[in-house]
C-alpha cells in the first residue's frame, strides 16, 4: 500500500516526520508492507499532517493526524481501504473530491502533493519535461513568442510582462547571460514560492532551463532565503537527477546547448528580495539596492544580462510551453492572464494555497475558501500583498482579484498573499507597525526610506497619543508623499500603502486609547 505523508515545512511543523514514522512502526508491527512516499502539501494546512492512502478509486485523505491517531487508523483499516475508516473522525475522503481542492484551477500547482517531489521518474509521469522537449523543438525567438503571448506577468509582485523581461535579454549582446531566481519569499503570509520548491522542485527548475534556452543564458542560480531548509534540500537533490537525466548540463536534452544551475542561500534580509540588492548579495557583497537604470536585464549579475524572476514566474512556464500560450491566456481577466496561486493567513478558518484564475472577488475567496476569521468575528481588515500591501476594508472586499483593479483603488495583488484580521485589531498599531518593519528592513541607501521610515514611526506615536493630532496627520500625509515619490526601491516606496490605507479606511484607530475606549 503507497501511504503519501508530506515532507513541507508547514505539514513537518505539524509533526509529519513523527506521523511518518508512527505509521511505519505500526505496519511493522501488524506486518503489513507500506510504502511511505512524502509528498508536497495540498496546501489545506488545517488539514495537516494530511496522510493520504491511494486506493483504486483515487486517494483517500486523512487529517489532521496525530502520531497517537495512527494505531487507531490501522484498527478502522485505512489501509485495507475498509468502510469502518471511511466512518473515522480525521476521514475526509477522496483529496480530489474536498471541496476546497476541487474549485481551484491548479495549472503552476498541477503536481504539488500529487507526485514524489524529488524523482524525476513521477515528474516524467505527470506531464514532466513536455514543455522543455517542446522549446528545444522550437528555438529562442520561438520560445520567447509563447510565454509574450501567453500574458504572463511577474508572480513576485510587480506584474511586468514576462516575456518582455526575456526579450530585452534575448536582444542584449554578451559573452555571458544569467538566469536568476528569486526565491527570498520574504512577504509575510507568503508561501507559494516555498510549496512549489519543495513540493515540485523540478518545474522550477525546467522554467528556469527553458529561460536559459530562450536569451541564450548557459548558467542560472536560485537565490534561497536561508529560512527555507527543507526548499534547499529539495530542489539540490532535484537538481542533481535532473543533471544524471540530461536535463542539465553541457548538452540539454542533446541541443546542443548548455546550461547549469546552482542553489545559493541568502543571509535573511528581507531587502535582498529586491532584485538589485539580490544580485549584490549572490555577488558576495552586502545586500544594497542598486539604482536603475541599468536594468538588470542588461547589466544584471556580474555586470551581465540576467533574467531574474519570481518562483511562480518561472515554474509557470512549463505549463505555457507544455499547453501553448493560448490555454494560459485563457484564464483569467482584463490583462491578467492565467492563474495566481494566492495565499490565505492571518485570522482566517482555513488557511492554505488557492490557486485560481484571476478574476474571482476578494471576498469570495476570503469567504468561499478562506471560511471567514478562525476566531468567527466579522473580518475588518485584509492585507493583500504582503507588508508593504494596503488594508483592504469591508467595503473593498468585492473587488476582483486583478492587477489593474486593485490598482485602481491604491491597493496591489503583488505575490498574492493575504492576512486576515478580525475587528479586534487595531490599525494605528499595524500602520505602525509598517514604518517600523520599514525603518528596521530599510538598506539605508536613500534619505526617504532611511530617515522617513524612523520619523514615520514617531509621528504615529504622536497621533496616537494626541500631541497635536491634525498637524501630525499633515506631517505623516507629507511624508508618505515623499517617501512613495523619493525613495530607490519598492521598499521605502510602499510602506505608504499600508499606511495610508489604514488612515484613509479606519480614521477612528488613530485616537487615543482613552477616546477608543470611550
Ligand atoms: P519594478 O516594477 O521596478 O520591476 C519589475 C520587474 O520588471 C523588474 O525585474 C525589472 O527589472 C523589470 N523591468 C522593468 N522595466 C523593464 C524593461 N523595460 N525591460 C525589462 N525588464 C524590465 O518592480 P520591483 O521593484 O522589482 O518590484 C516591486 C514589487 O515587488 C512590488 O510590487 C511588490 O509587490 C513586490 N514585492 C514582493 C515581495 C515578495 O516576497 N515576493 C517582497 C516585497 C515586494
Ligand atoms: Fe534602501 Fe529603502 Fe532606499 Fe530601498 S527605499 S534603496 S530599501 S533605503
Amino acid at each position: 500500500v503507497t501511504v503519501y505523508v508530506p515532507r513541507d515545512a508547514a505539514a513537518i511543523a505539524l509533526g509529519a516526520d513523527d506521523v511518518a514514522a508512527a505509521v511505519l512502526g505500526e505496519a511493522e508491527k501488524r506486518g503489513i508492507e507500506v510504502n511511505i512516499v512524502r509528498n508536497g502539501s495540498r496546501g489545506m494546512f488545517w488539514l495537516e499532517p494530511l496522510v493520504e492512502v491511494a486506493t483504486e478509486q483515487g486517494r483517500v485523505a486523512y487529517g489532521p493526524v496525530d502520531p497517537a491517531d495512527v494505531a487507531g487508523l490501522f484498527d478502522a483499516g485505512f489501509l485495507a481501504d475498509e468502510a469502518e475508516a471511511f466512518e473515522h473522525p480525521l476521514a475526509q475522503g477522496l483529496t480530489e473530491e474536498i471541496p476546497y481542492l476541487k474549485k481551484q484551477e491548479r495549472l503552476t500547482f498541477a503536481r504539488v502533493g500529487i507526485t514524489d517531489p524529488v524523482s524525476l521518474e513521477d515528474y516524467l509521469a505527470h506531464e514532466g519535461y513536455v514543455g522543455l522537449k517542446r522549446a528545444v523543438a522550437m528555438g529562442s525567438e520561438a520560445i520567447v513568442q509563447e510565454v509574450l503571448d501567453s500574458g504572463l506577468r511577474g508572480r513576485g509582485g510587480a506584474a511586468f510582462p514576462t516575456g518582455i523581461k526575456w526579450k530585452t535579454v534575448a536582444g542584449a549582446q554578451a559573452v555571458q547571460k544569467y538566469i536568476v531566481c528569486n526565491a527570498d519569499e520574504g512577504d509575510s503570509g507568503t508561501f507559494s514560492d516555498r510549496m512549489v520548491m519543495e513540493g515540485d522542485p523540478f518545474v522550477l527548475i525546467e522554467g528556469m532551463t527553458i529561460a536559459g534556452l530562450a536569451v541564450g543564458a548557459t548558467q542560472g542560480y536560485i537565490y534561497v532565503r536561508s529560512e527555507y531548509p527543507h526548499a534547499i534540500a529539495a530542489l539540490n537533490e532535484a537538481i542533481a537527477a535532473a543533471a544524471q537525466g540530461g536535463y542539465l548540463g553541457d548538452n540539454v536534452l542533446g541541443s546542443g546547448k548548455a546550461f547549469g544551475l546552482e542553489v545559493r542561500m541568502g543571509a535573511g534580509a528581507y531587502i535582498c528580495g529586491e532584485e538589485t540588492a539580490l544580485l549584490e548579495s549572490l555577488e558576495g557583497k552586502r545586500g544594497v539596492v542598486r539604482a536603475k537604470p541599468p536594468l538588470p536585464a542588461l547589466e544584471g549579475l556580474f555586470g551581465k544580462p540576467t533574467v531574474i524572476n519570481n518562483v511562480i514566474s518561472l515554474a509557470t512556464v512549463p505549463i505555457v510551453l507544455a499547453r501553448g500560450a493560448a490555454f494560459y491566456r485563457n484564464y483569467g481577466v482584463g490583462r491578467s492572464h492565467g492563474t495566481l496561486p494566492f495565499q490565505l493567513a492571518g485570522n482566517v478558518r482555513y488557511g492554505g494555497l488557492v490557486e485560481k484564475a484571476f478574476g474571482l472577488t476578494l471576498r469570495q475567496l476570503l469567504e468561499d475558501f478562506g471560511g471567514g476569521t478562525l476566531s468567527g468575528r466579522p473580518i475588518r481588515a485584509v492585507q493583500v500583498g504582503g507588508p508593504l500591501g494596503a488594508y483592504m476594508p469591508q467595503q473593498q472586499l468585492d473587488t476582483p482579484l486583478d492587477y489593474e483593479a486593485f490598482a485602481a483603488i491604491g491597493a496591489m495583488v503583488g505575490h498574492g498573499g493575504m492576512v486576515v484580521f478580525d475587528d479586534g485589531v487595531d490599525m494605528a498599531q499595524q500602520a505602525r507597525y509598517a514604518m517600523e518593519f520599514c525603518a528596521i528592513e530599510s538598506c539605508g541607501k536613500c534619505t526617504p526610506c532611511r530617515i522617513g521610515s524612523t520619523r514615520g514611526v514617531e509621528v504615529i506615536d504622536k497621533i496616537i497619543s494626541n500631541d497635536n493630532r491634525p498637524q501630525q496627520i499633515h506631517l505623516l500625509r507629507d511624508l508618505c508623499d515623499t517617501m512613495l515619490n523619493g525613495s530607490l526601491c519598492a521598499m521605502g516606496g510602499l510602506t505608504p500603502y499600508p499606511v495610508l490605507s489604514a488612515l484613509n479606511h479606519f480614521p477612528e484607530d488613530f485616537g487615543s486609547p482613552a477616546e477608543k475606549a470611550a
